[in-house]
């Protein structure tokens, strides 16, 4: 393989530049040319594609976001538009590309691979749901953003004896709630993993909270969570006056998709970013890296999107005897 190209598609989320900053230079170091392509799939299609020198991905590593920008593309769903970006590839002379995102994007890279063209991927998704690996890229970071404004609401919840709803992303998966409220001490855990108990149950673990003496009751709550973190707002609102806390409730939203990536997701990202170049060099199309316990190992697309990644329920239970 003389050429390969890069980029960064779906949600974005810390680590994504160590990742092609590692992909750039292991190819390089093998003598394989490295194109950056802009707006993920959308920049495929419209040929926004430029080569990238080991300078061009130099002092990126600890930058939050993706330096190549990332987009939704959803038109890359249709076979015709897919083989506009190979055709703009084809003319570029590269043979083979490494798609770095979620399970969407990891869909359209397994669609490609189908379609013949050599195609690898990276896990990247702060929501940790990609099939196959223990880890995806950006999702440490997140947690330790989550960790941080669920210890700091602490201190505030305590000083004022009230209950807080914190609302963390995650998609339809409920690993970002699960690990940070495990990490974060939280009374209550709600995933969509789990169907959760009635909000008249809710409530009453918010006054068994009050009556054991707690200062504070913290729920951390998955954005897919049904019925959702505002019917329970709503309910405990209601009931104000039963509770023993006053609620207040905080959505994290969009900073638990930026900042600096921490030690573990710039090593993860460089581990697989090299792995992943390597790999698609060496002819190996339609896996993606994964990290499976200590190792890296090429894992089929094809299983990794077709369902989310299972969440490891007995780590709710323990949550609870931790309450
Ligand atoms: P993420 O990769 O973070 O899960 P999305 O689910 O939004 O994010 O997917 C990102 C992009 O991947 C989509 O906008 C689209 O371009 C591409 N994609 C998703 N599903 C498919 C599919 N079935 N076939 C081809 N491309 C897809
Ligand atoms: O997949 C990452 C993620 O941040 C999810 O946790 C969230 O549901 C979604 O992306 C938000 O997407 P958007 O950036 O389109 O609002």
């Amino acid at each position: 393989m003389r050429a390969i190209a890069v980029l960064t598609s779906g949600g974005d989320g810390p680590g994504l530049n160590a990742v092609i900053r590692a992909i750039t230079r292991q190819a390089l170091k093998r003598g394989v040319d490295v194109f950056g392509v802009r707006w993920g799939y959308q920049g495929l299609v419209n040929g926004e594609i430029s080569q990238l020198s080991s300078r061009d991905v130099g002092g990126i590593m600890g930058a939050g976001g993706t330096f190549l920008g990332t987009a939704r593309c959803p038109e890359f769903k249709d076979p015709k538009v897919r083989r506009r970006a190979i055709r703009s590839m084809n003319q570029r002379g590269i043979e083979g590309l490494i798609v770095i995102g979620g399970n969407g994007s990891l869909t359209g890279a397994l669609a490609l691979h189908d379609m013949g063209f050599p195609t690898y991927g990276v896990p990247a998704s702060i929501d940790n749901d990609v099939g196959g690996t223990d880890r995806s890229v950006g999702v440490d970071t997140t947690l330790n953003t989550i960790l941080d404004a669920i210890d700091r609401i602490k201190d505030t919840a305590s000083s004022h004896q009230r209950a807080f709803l914190i609302e963390v992303m995650g998609r339809n998966c409920g690993y970002l709630a699960l690990a940070s409220g495990l990490a974060g001490g939280a009374e209550m855990i709600l995933v969509p993993e789990r169907s959760g108990p009635p909000v008249e149950k809710i409530a009453e673990e918010v006054v068994d909270a009050y009556v054991r003496g707690k200062r504070h009751c913290i729920m951390v709550i998955a954005e897919g969570w049904e019925p959702g973190t505002q019917a329970v707002a709503d309910y405990l609102a209601a009931h104000k006056e039963d509770l023993g806390f006053d609620v207040r409730v905080t959505v994290l939203g969009y900073v638990q998709r930026g900042g600096r990536p921490s030690v573990f997701d710039r090593l993860l990202a460089t581990r697989m970013g090299a792995f992943a170049a390597d790999r698609l060099i060496e002819g190996d199309s339609g896996n993606l890296v994964a990290l499976q316990g200590r190792k890296l190992v090429s894992f089929p697309l094809k299983e990794a999107v077709a369902e989310l990644r299972p969440l490891d329920l007995a780590l709710l239970d323990l949550a609870e005897t931790m309450d």
